[in-house]
């Protein structure tokens, strides 16, 4: 056990939680790939989702593990693909925020088919992919199938996840893609988000894109902010904290707020303050919704009780008194537990 998490909690999803790609070419494995990747020791597929596949590999000349993620499908095939590619990778590498993860570096190598031109199939193909930081850890979608989401771990996540977003959004840059599978969780249960305005570059819900043409997008409806899926092209910050919602919900619940859907204290036993915070956070128009990804920190912490000291990384700190004690003393046992420290604020 490290920091509360089993050692073997490395990203690896059991082939059920592992989506296999449905559409477009097969996820290539890690030795077809390594010839494409010189510089890199390729060593596993960590998984795919909708846009590509990521795998696990190590950076022999730095002596570390990288993630690298490569595009697959119609997205990348677009003649205006390597243009915008390069323009968001770019906007991309610029976020540097504890709670996201980074891209290291971003570019595209030839795939060569090994047929003759003439042939069908015959033509080389560009692969693009993104070098990021590796997280050693789990997706919060393996941890809410684990068990390991009690809602005094979810509400210990809560103020990264909205650090992160409010960080991003006062960048200009909103991810369109927030679901449990790109919130990683690392041994020492620090969060981070992968895969920034992936969405937006791979079309997801562009308007104009190849993708959306033809009647498919990548990012998962379930996890969407109404105005997303309606109309996509009027998207701001504000559908990330809609989808924030939908997390916050399920990481409470273990369920989908759908429908007409109970709020979080009918369902588990939690302080029935939040529900406010999550159904806000869940209002369909934006205009109703919380605008900042930091009001919802503040006023999670408000219920939580500001005061816990994260155990990890400050050592000596004083634990002082909490305005809830009953609640936050579990939560402090259950975030100690799982490698989780509640701070009061970064
Ligand atoms: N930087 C990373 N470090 C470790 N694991 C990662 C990293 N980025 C992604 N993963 C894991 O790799 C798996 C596949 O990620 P990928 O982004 O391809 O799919 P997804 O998030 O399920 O869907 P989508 O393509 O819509 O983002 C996920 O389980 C994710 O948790
Ligand atoms: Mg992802």
């Amino acid at each position: 056990m490290l920091g509360g998490l089993p050692t073997d909690a490395t990203i690896k999803l059991t082939p059920s939680q592992m989506r296999t790609r449905s559409h477009g070419p097969a996820t290539p494995p890690p030795e077809e790939l390594a010839p494409l990747f010189p510089q890199l020791e390729i060593l596993e597929l960590l998984g795919c989702g909708g846009m590509g596949a990521v795998y696990k590999a190590r950076q022999p000349k730095l002596n570390r593990f990288v993630a690298l993620k490569i595009i697959l499908g119609d997205a990348a095939a677009d003649p205006h693909f390597a243009e915008r590619f390069q323009r968001e990778a770019q906007a991309l590498a610029k976020l540097n925020h504890p709670n996201i993860v980074s891209v290291f570096d971003f570019g595209s190598v030839t795939q060569s088919s090994g047929l003759p031109l003439d042939q069908p199939g015959g033509l080389d193909h560009i692969l693009y992919y993104f070098l990021m930081e590796f997280v050693d850890g789990a997706n919060l979608r393996a941890l809410m199938q684990s068990g390991e989401m009690k809602p005094e771990a979810a509400l210990a996540l809560i103020p990264s996840f909205c650090d992160a977003l409010q960080y991003a959004h006062d960048e200009g840059v909103v991810h369109r893609d927030i679901k449990p599978e790109n919130v990683l969780v690392d041994k020492k249960g620090r969060l981070k988000i992968a895969d920034f305005g992936l969405a937006k570059l791979t079309g997801s819900d562009a308007h104009d894109h190849t993708l959306t043409r033809t009647g498919m997008y990548l990012g998962t409806p379930r996890y969407m902010a109404p105005e997303q899926v309606e109309k996509p092209e009027t998207v701001d910050h504000r559908a990330d904290i809609y989808s924030l919602g939908v997390v916050f919900y399920e990481m409470l619940t273990g369920e989908l707020p759908m429908g007409r859907f109970d709020p979080p204290s009918k369902k588990v036993q939690v302080d029935v303050k939040l529900d406010d915070i999550v159904l806000r956070s869940l209002e369909k128009e934006p205009a109703r919704r919380y605008q900042h990804a930091s009001e919802i920190k503040t006023d999670v912490q408000g219920v939580t009780g500001k005061h816990l000291l994260c155990r990890h990384g400050r050592r000596g700190a004083q634990r002082t008194k909490v305005s809830h004690p009953s609640h936050a003393s579990a939560a402090w046992r259950s975030s100690a537990r799982f490698g989780l420290c509640l701070a009061s604020s970064r």
